[in-house]
């Protein structure tokens, strides 16, 4: 696979490389608080991209985003790149939400083994705020 080619290392979450990604806007500014489950993601060397989560009730349980600077999307990284941040932080279940028309991010997912969970939890989860009308959420355990 070619993101074996990659030697993959997460660290701080620097703000300026974070505000310098063009699709910054895909995923949320983390907070203060969140920032320590955030990272640069390095690969070989270079910053590639942002990769972090937000805490859940859940034991183990994240609600992880990603973003990838454009040169290094394509490759596979996000499987490894999501790997190295389960490890690291010691999640056994990553949620992703995703808008419905990123296709790209949906199928990136869904290739790596994230499921979509049932229309019946999306309506609830809908009904109860915590999923935006335009937004679907994937599962995987790791
Ligand atoms: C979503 C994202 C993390 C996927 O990671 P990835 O490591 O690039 O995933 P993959 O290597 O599996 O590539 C996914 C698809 O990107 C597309 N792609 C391929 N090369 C690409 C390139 N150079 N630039 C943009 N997209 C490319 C292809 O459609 C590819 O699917 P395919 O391999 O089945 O043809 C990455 O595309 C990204 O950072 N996107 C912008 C931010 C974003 O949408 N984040 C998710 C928010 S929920």
């Amino acid at each position: 696979m070619l993101s074996d080619y990659f030697n993959l290392e997460l660290k701080e979450f620097e703000q300026d490389f974070f505000d310098q990604l063009e699709t910054a806007g895909q995923i949320k500014q983390p907070s203060f608080e969140v920032l320590p489950y955030f990272h640069t993601v390095y690969a070989n060397g270079e910053k590639a991209g942002v990769v972090g989560y937000h805490p859940t009730s859940l034991r183990d349980t994240g609600n992880v985003e990603i973003i990838l600077a454009p040169e290094f999307r394509g490759k596979g990284l996000i499987e490894k790149v999501y790997e190295t941040l389960a490890d690291r932080h010691g999640l056994k279940n990553l949620y992703a939400t995703i808008n419905r028309r990123n296709m790209t991010s949906l199928s990136a997912h869904e290739k790596i083994g994230f499921k979509r969970l049932s229309e019946e939890k999306l309506t609830e989860l809908r009904s109860r705020g915590l999923l935006g009308s335009e937004e679907v959420r994937l599962e995987k355990k790791v």
